[in-house]
């Protein structure tokens, strides 16, 4: 539905009354409503880099959800404030590591003797919590754009990796881009003791998988796949890593965000494309490329429904509360716990590559 025009001018005049003191940041699964006032758009890691950059914008307007805020908030000055339109914009996946539970695996890794062996790794999409625990033990922060470097570093400073909270980005990297078998990967399930793992599976593993996925992207089957090709032939399947491990291996082309949007941007005219990602960045891709065949790999899948939380309504009133001299839904992180989420933060900034 197109945007309401009241709001779409308030918005404007807030914006344009805040200058340069505001920078709004929008994630590709945003609504079309909320992208076209962002400053930049990207996929996670891009934005952790564009937050990292605008030193003097007062306040950064974090159009995605609140682990993303957080990042934002612990790579900024501390003179700079981060806001989140929606409180209620979580990620169901950031929801499945919580930290006690994190504490509690490497408690029984540390107990079998091989903590010691095994670095933390965690995707972006964690809560500042995790990521400072992962800092405070050697680990390394990833996004599914750089993951094989990630574990590549990982790999050069132990001989296991845990890896948290998706456990598909977690398999898929290992296994189809680092050669090793799914026989090295155990998964690890927070609600069972022990994650319902033998010791000895815990030795032998390579990968420990947390038991976390997308709720979005983990409904993508291999059906989708099959039905998608048998319906237009000769179509490329093009997917995000966070998909089930079988939907990948059956897909042509897996990757970021940010990689489905150049692939896209590249291909040639006339070519057939099914995208197995959010809805709001398929639909705008098909809008922007009506010379190439866009689609969403399966109708049954849908928005993300705590992306789609922030609208405009929520940006327009975060806006005008800025004009008003009041800062709302400012999202803060501990000052301990900012400290080692950076490190680790940092950490994946200097991967090579
Ligand atoms: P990227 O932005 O890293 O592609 O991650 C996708 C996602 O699910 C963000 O919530
Ligand atoms: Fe979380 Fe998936 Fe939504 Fe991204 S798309 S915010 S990983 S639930």
């Amino acid at each position: 539905a197109p945007s309401d025009p009241d709001l779409v001018a308030r918005a404007a005049a807030a914006k344009a009354k805040l200058g340069s003191k505001v920078f709004v940041l929008g994630h590709h699964y945003q609504r079309d409503e909320v992208i076209q006032f962002a400053d930049v758009t990207g996929d996670s890691f891009k934005l952790a880099r564009e937050a990292a950059a605008r030193p003097d914008a007062e306040y950064i307007v974090f159009c995605g959800v609140h682990f993303m805020a957080e990042s934002a908030d612990i790579l900024t000055t501390s003179a700079q404030r981060v806001i989140l339109p929606d409180l209620a914009a979580g990620c169901s996946m950031a929801d499945m590591a919580v930290l006690g539970q994190v504490e509690a695996a490497w408690d029984t890794l540390t107990e079998l003797g091989i903590a010691g062996d095994t670095v933390p790794v965690t995707y972006m999409n964690s809560s500042a919590d995790i990521k400072g625990f992962v800092g405070r033990n050697g680990g390394v922060v990833c996004t599914s754009s750089n993951a094989k470097r990630a574990l590549d570093w990982a790999f050069e400073q132990g001989s296991k990796v845990l890896f948290l909270p998706d456990q598909h980005l977690g398999r898929n990297t290992a296994v189809l881009e680092m050669g090793l078998s799914l026989d090295d990967c155990v998964l690890y399930d927070p609600h069972k003791p022990g994650g319902g793992l033998t010791p000895e599976q815990l030795r032998d593993a390579k990968m420990i998988l947390w038991r976390g996925h997308c709720s979005v992207h983990g409904r993508f089957t291999l059906e989708s796949v099959n039905d998608v090709r048998e319906r237009v032939p000769g179509v490329n399947v093009l997917v995000h890593p966070e998909c089930r491990h079988e939907v990948v291996t059956a897909a042509d082309y897996v990757g970021s965000t940010e990689y489905i949007i150049k692939t896209i941007e590249a291909a040639p005219a006339g070519s057939a494309w099914a995208l197995g990602t959010e809805l709001n960045l398929v639909r705008r891709l098909a809008l922007a490329h009506p010379d190439k065949q866009v689609m969403f790999l399966d109708k049954a899948v849908c928005y993300c429904s705590t992306m789609n939380r922030i609208d405009l309504p929520h940006l327009v009133w975060a806006l005008e509360e800025l004009v008003a001299g009041r800062v709302a839904n400012q999202i803060t992180v501990d000052a301990d716990t900012a400290h080692h989420a950076r490190v680790a933060l940092d950490q994946m900034l200097a991967l090579p590559g």
